[in-house]
């Protein structure tokens, strides 16, 4: 029986801000449970809702050292779906309304995560094989392994991997703090192992220092060699890359199915869409007080609003979109720029922009099966798992071909009849435009064709399982 931990800053159902959660929640299961225990365990924060605190059960609890400060930690743990999650309790580190806060903040509590999960190991009898961390929380993990906890018999052969969701975010402060945060000797502090443009990299740590590092697609693994994709890391990403590898998301089947969703209105699948998919578009219509009209082109986006999301592009057009016939269903939140941005277009044209300023899972599945089209632009996008989730449900995505997005949508080709979204390359408001009235124009003329993408769409399978494969290859291999 082979062990892993995963260790993570949130997991759904839990706690989530992004599609690291779906990922850290809905990876474990998809081991054959004989020849894999797959424990998780993640923060309790205290913006956890209470229900699943409720759940939670009291396990052990000691005081561990963080340098010079000696610091409660508790652990807590819950089955959920025949997964074990544990939770490190600590009130002082895991207040406040949001899992992430000021940098200089996080760096702290974080550090502090990293080394409690560590600590608890021996005293919850569980020695992994393999600790499997995700993004730069955990970045000290395999740095911790291999130094302070190196002379202790218990985690002696354990090895590390460093996943990398997202490069864009690093965990970086100054040495010195750091170094007063961590304990960690100067010889860390190096530029061939934590040092970054003379300040502590968190997620360069985890890099250097873990037996193997994986990024969220293919596409992503190369891009991230080249300086416009690599954040500063490209060298190093470079020097490690026969440790590299790139294995793509899936999402959870049996959330994300049209045809057992709790949220939406009416089930659907591939073979009855052409009928049952409209009347959840009629459905979301009606519910965002716009013109319930099965004719209009109604297009999507669920997104964190940031840079990364490509949302500079829909700013730029969005005025001379709203000129056409079309709908524009946007819910998110994140920069004010862009929330306000939306809020503009929404009171401007008011029957064809609909500004949802939240966060809602029942609103995403909503936007997800009801939209004719998700867009998703991304400057840059590690994975993206939103265009998998519109790809389930038969919303065809349109995405710049970047990242995950490249690699999971394949741009409709008219001539073979082939593909199950549309794609654009350059990052460049036009060229999208252009893309958008195509694949309106194939929706308003051609509707056959269309429907043959929606069905190639939710016919191709971005489960788990073939990624998950992969990962146990890595795994056995280490
Ligand atoms: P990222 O992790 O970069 O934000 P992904 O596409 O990997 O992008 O994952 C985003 C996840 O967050 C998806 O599950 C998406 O449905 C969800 N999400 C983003 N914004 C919202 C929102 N406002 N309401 C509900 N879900 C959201
Ligand atoms: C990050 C990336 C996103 C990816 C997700 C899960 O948030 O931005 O592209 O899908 O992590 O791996």
């Amino acid at each position: 029986m082979k062990k892993i931990l995963f260790v993570a800053s949130e997991s759904v159902p839990f706690i989530k801000t992004g599609g690291l959660a779906d990922v850290v929640g809905s990876l474990p299961k998809c081991f054959d449970k004989k020849e894999y225990d797959v424990r998780v365990i993640i923060p309790k924060y205290m913006c956890i809702d209470q229900r699943w605190k409720d759940q939670m059960k009291y396990k052990v609890h000691f005081y561990m050292n963080l340098a010079w400060r000696s610091q409660y930690v508790g652990i807590l743990e819950m089955e959920y779906e025949g997964i074990k999650f544990y939770f490190v309790d600590n009130e002082y580190y895991f207040a406040g309304p949001r899992p992430y806060g000021e940098i200089y903040q996080d760096v702290e509590k974080f550090a502090f995560f990293s080394k409690a999960a560590i600590s608890a190991l021996p005293l919850l009898d569980f020695r992994p094989d393999v600790i499997h961390c995700h993004d730069w929380q955990t970045g000290l993990i395999p740095v911790m392994i291999k130094d302070i906890f190196a002379d202790n018999e218990f985690y002696r052969g354990i090895k590390t991997i460093m996943t990398i969701h997202n490069l864009k975010f690093q965990g970086v402060w100054d040495i010195k703090t750091i170094k007063d945060i961590t304990g960690l000797s100067e010889y860390y502090f190096a530029p061939d192992k934590l040092e970054y443009k003379k300040d502590a990299n968190y997620l360069k740590g985890g890099i250097v220092y873990a037996d193997a590092v994986t990024t969220v697609s293919r596409t992503y693994a190369e891009e991230i060699k080249d300086p416009f994709y690599g954040e500063g890391l490209d060298g190093l990403m470079r020097a490690r890359s026969n440790c590299l590898t790139g294995i793509v998301n899936g999402i959870d089947y049996d959330v994300y199915d049209p045809e057992t969703d709790p949220y939406i209105a009416y089930h659907y699948n591939a073979d009855n869409f052409r009928k049952e998919k409209a009347k959840n578009k009629k459905a979301l219509q009606q519910e965002l007080g716009l013109p319930a009209d099965n004719r209009k082109f109604m297009i999507g986006m669920v997104s964190r609003m940031t840079d990364q999301k490509g949302f500079d592009l829909v700013a730029y057009i969005l005025d001379e979109l709203c000129q056409e016939d079309i709908q524009f269903v946007m819910l998110g939140t994140g920069e004010e720029r862009y929330e306000n941005m939306f809020r503009h277009f929404d009171w401007k044209y008011h029957d064809k922009v609909s500004a949802q300023i939240y966060y809602s899972e029942a609103m995403s599945h909503k936007v997800y099966a009801g939209c004719d089209a998700f867009l998703m632009p991304s400057l840059f996008e590690p994975c993206g798992l939103s265009q998998l989730m519109s790809l389930r449900y038969g919303t065809v995505p349109i995405v710049r071909e970047t990242g995950g997005l490249k690699d999971t949508v394949e741009p409709y080709n008219e001539y073979e009849n082939t593909g199950t979204g549309f794609s654009f390359a350059n990052y460049n408001a036009h060229e999208m435009l252009g893309i958008i009235r195509y694949a309106k124009s194939v929706f308003e003329k051609k509707k056959r064709n269309w429907n043959l993408i929606v069905e190639r769409g939710m016919k191709a399978d971005f489960s788990w399982h073939s990624s998950a494969k992969q990962y146990k290859e890595l795994y056995d291999r280490l």
